[in-house]
């Protein structure tokens, strides 16, 4: 399918020569005009793929629920900065303000900053959040208030940003990059490159490694801001702890389709190397699998809570999404949880873990 941004990425690389799997997803992901995020509202049912918040209310109200009790055992500061990264529909942070709405002084507490580039997606959230202090931001360095404790989350985030990749050859690494063919179709190339000291040892031929330094950054500048300031930081998505190779993809309606059709109409993502992330951090990182945290923090007792008052129909509803959420072969092994806690007084194994 050609797109108006096809022949936009079509001319860049008539005039630069072949892009890198980055520049590509940059363009895909968030041109000013024809870009996927910045144009389209790609969640829910109708649209491209579904998450874990519109899944089902357990999800946010169990995130709400892990920095209540970490706010509990720094104390209960009367102000604290809650950053959400690509918050989507405002869902994840409708079921976190439910979820603790019982948690003394913690709403009034909360600073909420929504860090979200999709305008349509930002009039939703406004429409649905109506806390008193609640504002939105670029970046979410822009978030940081000096000395205050400071609360992020990030909820299949980082697979949306730009990442490179990398392929071993004969004689040795090479950048893929996209450039194209006699017939002026995309096709996928290899530029040699100097092989950096993040390259993984003793791999074989072929074999494809990718690099993301902006998730790097955002998981970096979390971890200095919680050094500096207190606080916990939580990013969940689909990804790995240990290996390597090619996860680039491309969703559209609910079906995967090739990366380099459907420029600025399809969802691109790569899984994300948690093992990268963690060694970029100088806190001490907390891993899990979804599915694990999620048990651990009790979503099964909070399903059976609300089943209690609920129809044949909702309960039916909340074992599919219990399920959905948490079974190793649904989300549970796939999406793996990473925090990041500093504060004085807070146990050094934070809950779900
Ligand atoms: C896959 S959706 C996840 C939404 C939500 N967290 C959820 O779980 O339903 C990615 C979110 O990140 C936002 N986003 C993507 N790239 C972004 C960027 N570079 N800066 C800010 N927000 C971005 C999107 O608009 C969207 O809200």
């Amino acid at each position: 399918m050609t797109t108006a941004l096809t022949d936009i990425i079509k001319a860049e690389i008539r005039a630069n020569g072949p892009m890198s799997v980055s520049r590509y997803m940059t363009l895909c992901m968030t041109h000013p005009e024809y870009g996927y995020y910045t144009q389209k509202n790609p969640l829910g049912t109708q649209g491209d793929f579904i998450t874990a918040p519109e899944i089902s209310q357990l999800f946010g109200e169990m995130i709400g629920l892990w920095f209540a009790d970490i706010w509990m055992q720094m104390g209960a500061p009367q102000h604290v900065s809650l950053i959400e990264c690509g918050p989507g529909r405002g869902t994840l942070m409708v079921d976190f303000l439910r979820g603790t709405q019982h948690v003394k002084g913690f709403y009034d507490a909360l600073h909420i900053k929504f860090v979200e580039v999709n305008e349509a997606l930002i009039q939703e959230q406004k429409r649905k959040i109506k806390h008193p202090h609640v504002s939105w931001i670029n970046t979410l360095e822009e978030g940081f208030e000096s000395d205050v404790p400071t609360f992020i989350i990030g909820n299949e985030f980082l697979d949306a940003l730009p990442f490179k990749q990398f392929q071993r050859t004969e004689s040795g690494w090479a950048e893929r990059v996209i450039g194209l063919d006699d017939a002026g179709a995309f096709s996928w190339g290899l530029v040699p490159v100097a092989e950096p000291p993040f390259f993984p040892a003793g791999v074989s031929s072929g074999a494809v490694f990718e690099h993301a330094p902006l998730r790097e950054e955002i998981v970096r500048q979390a971890d200095m801001q919680l050094q500096a300031s207190g606080g916990a930081s939580i990013f969940i998505d689909y990804g790995f702890i240990s290996g390597h190779g090619d996860t680039f993809q491309a969703v559209k309606e609910h079906k995967h389709v090739d990366v380099l059709s459907s420029c600025g109409e399809a969802d691109l993502t790569s899984h994300v190397d948690f093992k990268a992330l963690c060694d970029v951090v100088q806190l001490q990182s907390h891993l899990s699998t979804q599915g694990q945290f999620l048990q651990h923090l009790g979503i099964e007792l909070r399903a059976q809570q609300l089943s209690q008052n609920a129809t044949s129909r909702q309960k039916e509803e909340l074992k599919k999404a219990l399920k959905r959420l948490c079974d190793k072969d649904e989300m549970g092994d796939l999406f793996k949880v990473m925090a990041l806690v500093h504060a004085e007084n807070v146990t050094l194994n934070p809950a779900g873990f």
